[in-house]
């Protein structure tokens, strides 16, 4: 029976995900541990899961003398040495898409509230003054949303802004297939010309550093919305105030900073603290009760298809390999280095004890390699001892049909 520990309050649609493959004896912690304590907690353990706040360094890895996979209940996976997970051959597995609606929604949202100058109606109301203007106000639908990005967020912010009734362009690097009547625009300055509001969803790193500069965000229609949930390097914050200062813009909405505060009590430095046309939320865009249940399903899924199966289809440190069944006694998963000869030396170990293979699979990243061998029959731990012996060997398990 393998041995769970989930740390950091991980949501309960984890556990019954676990349950339901019959696997029962999990350990759940509500925060996260660190030093001596977190090192006590993960040895033994076959199975961990973290968010983010668990530092899962290569000392956490030496002790987890068990660890066959680990789950981070989230988007990041910084706080794991990745390499030195992949040199203990412990594939880690993430939920990258399990907050897509909410940042949607988020999205949405704010372009509705902005169109409408809600900020800056509401401030007034909770000031004392009712001031019942139609002035600068107006309906979502008929506007035209430029999309950059036309990714996962991107092209799901598309579908739910047609239901609403706005034209959707969108601008990408990559040649990606429009839903619904979404149209793509190769030049970013037309589009961003033609657009009511215009919503960020590219990654970050150097090819969208500011991409969003002077020079994009004059481009933009006058009177139009500007909307960044994705990450914070990529609007120049500065031309952004000037914009809004100036009234080229009529309002703006950023859940992401190029520096984002620490704690709960720092302060977020910007320029466009205090100006009523600008929402400000502290990058929770992500953060909803269902997409935290999204993300304890769909990490808890992979790892239990990982033990049943050996998949690693998702694993973001792993060669990948999709799932299907086991078509024989057993199944071998085999980890090892990516050098000549791994595969002959494991097939020979196969050989010399009479077993034969009744499927294989390969795949290989960087300096590792992983394969699933399904067995005609189930060797004896002589045969295990062997294929862990080889020099080349990472790790090796066997996995019996469900
Ligand atoms: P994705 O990888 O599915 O889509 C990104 C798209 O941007 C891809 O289609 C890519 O080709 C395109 N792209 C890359 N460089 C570009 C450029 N220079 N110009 C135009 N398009 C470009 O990513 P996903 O899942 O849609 O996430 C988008 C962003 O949202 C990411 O930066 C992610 O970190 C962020 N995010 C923010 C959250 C929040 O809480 N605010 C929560 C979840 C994601």
């Amino acid at each position: 029976m393998s041995r769970i520990v989930l740390f950091e309050n991980i949501h309960p649609s984890a556990r019954e995900v676990f349950e339901a493959a019959g696997l029962t004896d999990i350990q759940t912690y509500k925060g996260a541990l660190s030093g001596q304590e977190l090192l006590d907690a993960v040895k033994g353990a076959d199975v961990v899961g973290i968010r983010s706040r668990t530092q899962f360094d290569s000392r956490v890895l030496e002790h987890a003398d068990q660890l066959k996979v680990l789950g981070c209940f989230c988007i990041g996976t910084n706080q794991v040495d990745l390499d030195q997970a992949q040199n203990h051959g412990v594939p880690v597995f993430n939920a990258p898409f399990s907050n897509t609606r909410s940042v949607a929604e988020l999205v949405l949202g704010e372009a509705i509230l902005l169109l409408r100058r809600i900020p800056e109606k509401n401030l007034r109301v909770h000031q004392g003054f009712w001031d019942k203007s139609a002035d600068g106000a107006f309906e979502i639908r008929g506007k035209t949303l430029g999309v950059i990005g036309y990714g996962n967020i991107g092209s799901q912010v598309g579908t739910l802004a047609e239901a609403l009734g706005m034209r959707v362009l969108y601008h990408d690097v990559e040649s990606k297939l429009p839903l619904s009547n979404a149209r793509v625009y190769g030049s970013l300055k037309q589009m961003l010309a033609e657009s009511d509001v215009v919503t960020l969803h590219v990654p970050g790193g150097q090819g969208t550093h500011n991409i969003m500069n002077a020079e994009a965000i004059a481009a933009m229609k006058p009177g139009s919305i500007l909307i960044n949930a994705s990450r914070g390097t990529v609007v120049d914050i500065e031309a952004l105030h000037q914009a809004l200062v100036s009234g080229h813009l009529a309002g703006a909405a950023l859940d992401v900073f190029p520096t984002e505060p620490k704690s709960v009590d720092e302060p977020l430095k910007s320029p466009l603290i205090g100006m009523p046309n600008v929402l400000l939320t502290p990058h929770i865009g992500g953060s909803t009760q269902e997409s935290q249940e999204n993300i304890g399903r769909e990490v808890a899924e992979k790892m239990v298809s990982y033990l049943r199966s050996g998949a690693t289809k998702g694993a973001v440190n792993f060669p990948e390999v999709s799932y299907y069944d086991i078509q024989g006694a057993v199944r071998l998963l085999h980890v090892h280095r990516n050098v000549p000869g791994a595969m002959g030396g494991l097939n020979n170990i196969l050989a010399q004890h009479g077993i034969n293979i009744t499927r294989q699979q390969l795949q290989t990243q960087g300096e590792l390699g992983y394969a699933m061998t399904d067995l005609d029959r189930v060797p004896g731990q002589d045969l295990l001892d062997a294929v862990r012996a080889h020099p080349g060997t990472v790790r090796s398990d066997l996995i019996f049909p469900a």
